[in-house]
C-alpha cells in the first residue's frame, strides 16, 4: 500500500436519502410496501430510521466534528406534499433550517429531489408510468426551488432512474412490484422527461445553480474476456442498464430502448453523477458478482479500478465535472471499509475532473429491502437507543479529509 495525495479540487463528504434516515415516515410508497410481511428482510419499516428529522442538529454537529466538507441529502416529497397540491410550509421551513445550518457549518449541500420513494397519493395515480403524472413531480420541484432560492445551488433531480425503473417495474422487487419490461421502459422514458423539465425549472428559478442526476453504474464485465458472446452480452447489458438512460437524460436524445422523448436535444447536466458499488460478470445473459474480488456483507464484488475506468469513460463521452454521488460498502464489522475507502478514493484521487466524492453513507440507515440489517455507515447506529458511534473507518475518513492525502502514518495506523 502506498500513500497518495488528493488533487487540489477534490472534496469529500457523505450521502444519504430522506426515507432511509428521517424516521416518522408513514406516507410514502416504501412505507406501505414495508407493511407487507416478508417484503423487507427484518420486517422493519422506514418509520424508525435514524430519526434524523428530529435529530438533524445533532447529526450536523457530528458531521462538523468529522470535518465533512460536502453533504448529499434528499427531500421527502411525501412529507412536503403529503396531500396532492397541498404544500406544508412548516416542512419547507424545516428543510430551510436544516440547509441553513449546514451552510453555517461550511458544509455545502447537494439536494436530491427524488430518491426512490413517492407520496402515496402519487403512487396511487400510477406514479411515473403515466406521462400526465410528470407535472405533479414538476410542481413539487418548482415549489421547492422557489422556496430554497438563495440557500442551495446544487441539485440532483433523480436518484438512480435505472435502478428505480428496473426494481419497481421489471424485477417486481420494489413497490409497486410490477414485472413488465414495457412498464419499466415507459417509466425510464418518463423519468428522463421529468429530469429534463426539472433541469429547466431549477435553472429558471435559480439561474446560477448546478443540476444533474445520479445514475447507478455497475462495472459490467464479460465473464471471460476471450468469449465473444460474453463480450457482446456485457456490451448489451451496459446499454440496457446504464448507457441508454444516460444518453436520454443528459441530452434528450432518442434511444432504441426509451424511444424519442419529444424534448429538444440539448445539454441537461452540469455534472455527471456516478453511484458506484461493485463489479458484475455477464455470461449467458446472466449477471452475477464476479469470483475474483473480495465481497461485502451482501455478496457484492469489490473492484475499485472499476470506478476509475467508469470515470474515464464517462468523462470522454460527456466531458465536464464528475461527482461520485455514492460509493460505499455494507460491512457491519467495519473490517473491509477502511481499505474500501483507501482504494476507491485512490482510484479517483488524480482525476482532476472528479470534483466530489460522497461516501455512502454517514450513519447506518434503513436499507430498503435489507431493512435495518445492512450497515453502510461511517457511523454505527444503535436502533434502540438511537446512539451514534463513529466507526474506525469514520475516524480514517476524517484524517483523509484533514490531510487531503492518505499518508504513510495513516497506512501504519489503520492497516498494520
Ligand atoms: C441507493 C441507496 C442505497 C445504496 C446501498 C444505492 O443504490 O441509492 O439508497 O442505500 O445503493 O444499497
Amino acid at each position: 500500500m502506498k500513500p497518495y495525495k488528493l488533487h487540489k479540487d477534490l472534496k469529500l463528504g457523505v450521502a444519504s436519502a430522506s426515507t432511509q434516515i428521517e424516521g416518522d415516515i408513514n406516507n410514502n410508497s416504501f412505507y406501505e410496501f414495508s407493511l407487507i410481511k416478508g417484503r423487507i428482510k427484518d420486517d422493519s419499516t422506514p418509520f424508525v430510521g435514524n430519526q434524523h428529522y428530529k435529530l438533524y442538529r445533532e447529526d450536523i454537529e457530528l458531521m462538523s466534528k468529522m470535518h465533512i466538507e460536502i453533504y448529499r441529502m434528499s427531500i421527502e416529497w411525501s412529507r412536503l406534499e403529503s396531500k396532492e397540491g397541498e404544500f406544508d410550509e412548516a416542512v419547507m421551513q424545516h428543510y430551510i433550517d436544516e440547509i441553513s445550518l449546514l451552510n453555517e457549518k461550511g458544509i455545502s449541500v447537494l439536494i436530491t429531489l427524488h430518491h426512490f420513494s413517492n407520496p402515496i397519493w402519487f403512487e396511487k395515480k400510477g406514479a411515473f408510468t403515466k406521462s400526465q403524472n410528470i407535472d405533479y413531480f414538476l410542481d413539487y420541484v418548482e415549489y421547492f426551488a422557489q422556496h430554497i432560492k438563495g440557500k442551495a445551488n446544487d441539485f440532483c433531480t433523480i436518484n438512480e432512474p435505472n435502478i428505480y425503473a428496473m426494481s419497481s417495474y421489471f424485477l417486481g422487487k420494489w413497490p409497486p412490484a410490477k414485472k413488465s419490461l414495457k412498464l419499466a421502459r415507459v417509466v425510464a422514458h418518463n423519468l428522463a422527461i421529468s429530469h429534463i423539465e426539472a433541469y429547466r425549472i431549477l435553472h429558471r428559478e435559480i439561474p446560477e445553480c448546478h443540476v444533474g442526476f445520479a445514475n447507478h453504474f455497475v462495472y459490467l464485465a464479460p465473464k471471460s474476456s476471450h468469449n465473444i458472446f460474453d463480450k457482446m452480452e456485457a456490451f448489451l447489458m451496459r446499454y440496457l442498464f446504464q448507457d441508454a438512460i444516460m444518453k436520454a437524460m443528459t441530452q434528450g436524445k432518442r434511444t432504441r430502448l426509451l424511444g424519442s422523448l419529444k424534448q429538444d436535444k440539448g445539454k441537461y447536466y452540469d455534472f455527471i453523477g456516478i453511484n458506484y458499488y461493485m463489479r458484475n460478470e455477464v455470461h449467458k445473459f446472466d449477471v452475477k458478482p464476479g469470483e475474483k474480488g473480495e465481497k461485502n456483507d451482501l455478496g457484492w464484488e469489490i473492484y475499485p479500478e472499476g470506478l476509475r475506468l467508469l470515470c474515464q469513460k464517462l468523462h470522454k463521452q460527456y466531458g465536464g465535472d464528475i461527482y461520485i454521488t455514492e460509493n460505499g460498502i455494507c460491512d457491519a464489522k467495519d473490517k473491509i471499509r477502511p481499505h474500501y475507502i483507501y482504494s476507491h478514493v485512490k482510484a479517483i484521487s488524480d482525476l482532476d475532473y472528479v470534483k466530489r466524492y460522497y461516501h455512502w453513507t454517514f450513519i447506518d440507515n434503513w436499507e430498503w429491502l435489507e431493512g435495518q440489517t445492512a450497515k453502510f455507515g461511517l457511523v454505527d447506529l444503535n436502533y434502540e437507543t438511537q446512539e451514534r458511534t463513529i466507526r474506525k473507518s469514520g475516524e480514517l475518513y476524517t484524517e483523509l479529509i484533514d490531510n487531503h492525502a492518505f499518508t504513510s502514518e495513516m497506512i501504519n495506523k489503520y492497516f498494520s
